[in-house]
């Protein structure tokens, strides 16, 4: 028998990068959502160590109801499991029951300068929103989130255009904190899933499709009945041409074509071909039949979990309980290298 060779570097198996996110609990996803980023999830699970975090905690910078926040918290809990990440793979919970979280963003906030958190674009943005409501809650925001992510040393964090600053923070504080006390936290990057569409505004197709939209003909959401969802596409804004074939300044069939191309797997050429010498009437009801039999998994899967809310409770809390042992890790770091005496556990 020969020699067992050593095991090189190269041969052992590499660590699983490490991909945090967020959801705040303020409602149903959209098909823009799901198209864009949601729907890669489940795949993600496989190739890395996944953490998603319902973010009620920043759900109350904005004056919610109570009885209603607690609703949506659980069936948005509910909906990612019903997207098909799986709380045995992925760790999945619900930010008001790791403590760790408020606790790490207390000491960021004594790193964080009034200058930098008053230039976030979305503080002001939604200060003008609530100008009878500018709480400090709204102020600190990014700490909170930037302890979501430091916390679970993140490698990556998927963002949309709106969070990209709130990320570039986490890392400034990040930098600060290293700086001043060694190798505390793992510095994020951004995320920028391979496949993903940017699905637009069935009314305004030159607009994100969003969940806040005050007109609900502008946006699908992910739990719409098949009946309801044939029939915003039907209404859905488009030229007043008629043939079925993506060009330049078309926005409103080419988004139509955008999400058909997404939910079927065909191609722009192969939906041209399909579609030729049928109008847009044609092509609206087949996008919409086809996106409500997209959807319709999600849909029973949603309505199952949620009858089921005892296998839900056991899920967020052994979740919970595995983002505590986590995360505590690093806060006692932190704890130790700020100059507090040793935590009692
Ligand atoms: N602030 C994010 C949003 O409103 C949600 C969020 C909270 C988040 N914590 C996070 C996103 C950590 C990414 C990472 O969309």
């Amino acid at each position: 028998m020969s020699e067992p060779t050593q095991t090189t570097q190269a041969s052992k198996p590499e660590r699983k990068k490490i991909i945090l996110s967020g959801i705040q609990p303020t409602g149903v996803f959209t098909l823009g959502n799901y198209l864009g980023a949601i729907r890669n999830w489940a795949a993600m699970q496989e190739d890395y160590n996944c953490a998603y975090c319902i973010a009620n905690l920043h759900a109350i910078t904005v004056r919610q109801d109570a009885a209603k926040l607690r609703q949506q918290t659980i069936a948005c809990y509910a909906l990612i499991l019903a997207c098909g990440i799986d709380p045995k793979k992925s760790l999945t919970f619900i930010q008001s029951h790791v403590p760790t979280h408020a606790e790490l963003s207390w000491v960021l906030s004594c790193y964080t300068q009034f200058g930098e958190l008053s230039r976030m674009t979305q503080f002001k943005d939604k200060s003008l929103k609530h100008p009878e409501n500018v709480n400090v809650g709204l102020f600190t925001y990014p700490d909170l989130m930037a302890a979501d992510i430091l916390l679970y040393q993140a490698d990556l964090v998927p963002v949309g255009a709106d969070q990209k600053q709130h990320l570039e923070i986490t890392r400034d504080i990040a930098v600060r904190f290293n700086n001043l006390y060694g190798n505390v936290f793992t510095l994020p990057e951004p995320y920028i899933p391979k496949v993903g569409a940017r699905i637009m505004s069935l009314a305004e197709p030159t607009k994100k499709m969003s969940k806040s939209d005050e007109n609900q003909n502008a946006f699908i959401s992910i739990l719409d009945a098949p009946e309801v969802i044939v029939k915003k596409f039907k209404r859905a804004v488009t030229d007043s041409q008629a043939e079925v074939a993506y060009r330049e300044g078309k926005d409103g069939i080419n988004n139509l074509m955008t999400i058909y191309s997404s939910v079927t797997g065909d191609s722009f050429e192969t939906i041209e071909r399909d579609f030729a010498g049928k109008g847009y009437g044609d092509f609206k009801q087949a996008v919409g039949e086809a996106v409500a039999e997209h959807l319709r998994p999600v849909r029973e899967n949603f309505d199952r979990l949620m009858k089921d809310k005892a296998y839900l409770e056991e899920c967020y809390t052994e979740g919970a309980k595995k983002a505590l042992a986590i995360s505590a890790r690093t806060l006692d770091k932190v704890y130790h290298k700020v100059g507090f005496v040793k935590p009692i556990r």
